[in-house]
């Protein structure tokens, strides 16, 4: 199976969407085994060696968000989050872009950049002594990698800049580092101190930070899709999220609220991929900044056929190898579930689901408000956790709305009378 787009998966057992998604993706009986007994992850073991005083583990809910065509390619999207409303979203999002081709997306090539701060030199002095040695200091960044060095990859090229400080201008040496499929923050981070003595007898000077940037805009992705005027609800509601879009990008406030929803997407297969989501999150939010102004990460305007035409551009540092998506079981399938090749694979499809994300969320803002939804969705919850068949749900959770109880005990009383 290749089709992404399940009928009323959110109506299925349990056991029927892990058929399904084992299906999809080919999952082992090992696999699936995993993903229904290991309550969310690693054992105690595991995590006392990953972070200092551990004391236990802690597990999130797991969902896979439907529909998703991403450059002609069918996904299903595991998303980690603890926020109700956001997988329906998302898959709803992608549904409808699917019917005009689905989400394109293009992401840049993996290039992290490092720092070295230099001090108590001449600048301009030292600036052409780097210049001068560029190949020798490349050339030892490289010596720290035998596996980028071998792929062609590694240390490109060394910059310099000055920036203004309280102290006078500063010299700041940047290493580009084509980083592959990985995260690359360790590696990154390797040759920045590895290179630091030689910078420092070059220039004479005293290096003191050596570190990598997470504002990774050499890794840029970017997606775009056509949303159908006549599937969202008319010329009218297009010019509407148009509207709601040009109050996100010109106002501060807003613009925080409408980027975090782009988020609730992007982190939530962040973390099931396990991602450094912070390193994400600090990289889009300085992204949507670079105007000078905090503004929207994505775009909204309306085509000359009256349809919705969404775009979202951030920088986005993600890895398949190397980090914790190597070692957390959880995250290896989810891994698996997406089928993706590549770090730049996965940049796509991350940003496709924050823009399927935000889409989602304006269009709710903009017509019927996000409450009735969220609502609808809880009294779903509420009627299958009573115990409803999947044709009894629909039923009950409009005498639940009509009535405005919605409530476990609610729900109960209503199955009851239906079964009586
Ligand atoms: C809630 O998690 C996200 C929204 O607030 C996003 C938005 O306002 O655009 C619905």
């Amino acid at each position: 199976m290749s089709d992404s787009s399940i009928s009323k998966f959110f109506e299925k057992s349990r056991k029927e969407r892990l058929d399904i998604v084992g299906g999809f993706a080919d999952l082992t009986a090992e696999e699936l085994e995993v993903l229904q007994n290991s309550d969310g992850g690693i054992s105690f073991e595991k995590a006392d060696k990953m972070i200092e005083n551990a004391i236990g583990t802690f597990s999130l809910p797991l969902g896979i968000a439907t529909s998703f065509k991403i450059n002609d390619k069918d996904y299903l999207v595991p998303m980690v989050i603890e926020e109700p409303s956001v997988i329906a979203a998302a898959s709803k999002g992608a549904k409808i872009a699917r019917i005009m081709g689905g989400f394109k997306v293009a992401s840049d090539e993996s290039y992290s950049i490092g720092q070295i701060q230099i001090l108590d030199v001449d600048i301009n002095l030292a600036i052409k002594k780097i210049q001068e040695n560029s190949i020798e200091i490349i050339a030892l960044a490289n010596s720290k990698s035998n596996t980028l060095s071998k792929m062609n990859k590694g240390a490109k090229e060394v910059s310099c800049k000055t920036i203004d400080t309280d102290f006078g201008k500063m010299l700041i040496v940047e290493l580009l580092i084509d980083v592959g499929d990985a995260m690359g923050a360790n590696v990154t981070n390797t040759m920045c101190e590895a290179v630091s003595p030689l910078l420092e007898k070059i220039t004479g000077g005293r290096t003191l930070l050596r570190i990598l940037s997470n504002y990774s805009t050499r890794r840029i992705a970017k997606a775009t899709a056509v949303f159908d005027k006549n599937a969202i609800g008319g010329e009218n509601v297009v010019d509407n999220i148009v509207l709601a879009y040009q109050f996100a990008n010109n106002d501060v406030y807003r613009a925080v609220t409408h980027n975090k929803g782009i988020m609730n997407g992007i982190i939530a297969v962040a973390n099931a991929t396990g991602q450094d989501s912070r390193a994400i999150e600090a990289a889009a939010n300085a992204y949507a900044s670079r105007s000078g102004k905090y503004r929207s990460l994505s775009k909204w305007i309306k085509d000359s056929n009256g349809n919705l035409v969404g775009s979202l551009e951030l920088p986005l540092s993600v890895g398949i190898v190397g980090g914790i998506a190597n070692v957390h079981p959880i995250a290896k399938i989810c891994m698996k579930i997406l089928k993706v090749s590549s770090a730049q694979e996965l940049a796509c499809v991350m940003t496709a689901t924050g823009l399927a994300q935000n889409y989602s969320a304006i269009r709710a803002l903009s017509t019927e408000g996000i409450q009735k939804g969220h609502m609808r969705l809880h009294a779903r919850n509420l009627a299958a956790a009573a115990g409803a068949k999947p044709e009894q749900i629909d039923k009950i959770v409009q005498i639940m709305i009509e009535q405005k109880q919605i409530s476990l005990d609610k729900a109960k009383e209503i199955l009851f009378n239906l079964d009586s």
